[in-house]
């Protein structure tokens, strides 16, 4: 049957003979790669892989599932049976474009995973920017942001590397969708290059999420980051059931408390030496918090009160 299946999909079995006490058949490792749609390029095309499911299972096979980091619709369909990403395939990525590797072991049971739903095809519409899953083609402005001297001064770890940010990439939209942290990218358009970085993280209690930001340094002071978090926060309030939304700041941070003023957080707290610095210090974070159900009607007071409508077109 393993045969069979390997023959029919073009599948590579890469090892053989392994027992172990959760498989006491002999197991293999089957590589294919998937595609949403035929091709020269994949094994498998998405409306197979239900078929190919089912004789992995009766096999008890371990399938790594290459696909492209642009294939959303793959990476949804193998999270949601129970595919994850591989950590040793990530960390040997050289090229930003290169497949992410999904893997599951059929010996074991394996749920299911979703964290944040889709976004739609063109982005979170975040008052005249958009907000969308990062390309690959982003490698470099971020890599740019990660050095420059202002999100340096603020920081609370040191800068990652292009390899990390590789990672980074190729990992981004199974994260969003499985968790725990990802990151949007705010751009003019869809296919635009990057304005600024939003990265959201999953909070342990359900329906909690935290939020940063950095703007890429030749777009600050119009708007970007203030637009990319009221946008991502109106989003989560009514497409993706969050019910609280933090945002840490230092308190010599009064570009980024601008930004979360702006955006209707309110400062609930302030977290004694929670954020590192650079120099092996602490500083203090003011805790900003935006509330689901108090958010949309405090955000509408803000836009009106400094006189900038949330639709106002961003000033270049
Ligand atoms: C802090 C940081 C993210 C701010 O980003 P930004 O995109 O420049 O911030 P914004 O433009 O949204 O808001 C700041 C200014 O834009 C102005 N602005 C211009 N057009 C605007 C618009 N259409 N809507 C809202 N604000 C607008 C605001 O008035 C505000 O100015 P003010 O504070 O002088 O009154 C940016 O400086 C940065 O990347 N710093 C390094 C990284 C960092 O510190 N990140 C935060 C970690 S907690």
């Amino acid at each position: 049957m393993k045969q069979d299946i390997g023959a029919h999909f073009g599948a590579r079995t890469q090892s053989h003979a392994k027992n172990n006490s959760f498989s006491p058949t002999t197991d293999s490792t089957t590589t294919v790669r998937i595609e949403s749609t035929g091709g020269s390029w994949p094994d498998l095309t998405l409306d197979q892989l239900p078929t190919a499911i089912d004789g992995w299972r009766t096999t008890r096979s371990r399938v790594h599932a290459e696909t492209g980091v642009a294939d959303h619709a793959v990476i949804d369909a193998l999270a949601q049976h129970g595919f994850v990403l591989d950590p040793v395939a990530l960390a040997q990525r050289t090229e930003p474009a290169a497949p992410v590797i999904l893997t599951r072991d059929f010996s074991t049971t394996a749920t299911a995973c979703e964290w944040l739903p889709r976004i739609p095809p063109h982005g979170i519409d975040a008052d005249g920017i958009v907000l969308t899953h990062p390309h690959p083609d982003d490698l470099d402005v971020l890599l740019a942001c990660e050095q420059d001297p202002g999100a340096r001064l603020h920081a609370v770890a040191e800068p990652l590397d292009r390899e990390a940010l590789v990672g980074l990439l190729g990992s981004a939209y199974f994260q969003w969708r499985a968790g725990p942290a990802s990151f949007l990218i705010a751009r003019a358009s869809p296919a635009g290059p990057p304005l600024a970085k939003l990265s959201v993280r999953r909070v342990v209690p359900p329906g909690v999420l935290d939020v940063g930001y950095v703007t890429v340094p030749a777009h600050r002071g119009k708007g970007v980051s203030t637009r990319a978090v009221r946008g991502f926060t109106r989003w989560a309030f009514t497409a993706a059931s969050i019910q609280r939304i933090e945002l840490g700041v230092k308190p010599a941070n009064r570009l980024s408390a601008a930004v979360a003023e702006r955006s209707a957080y309110h400062c609930e707290s302030v977290r004694k030496g929670r954020l590192s610095n650079l120099d092996g210090s602490y500083s203090d974070e003011l805790s900003y918090v935006a509330l689901r159900h108090e958010w949309a009607h405090d955000c509408d007071r803000n836009s009106g009160g400094d006189g900038r409508s949330a639709q106002q077109p961003q000033r270049q």
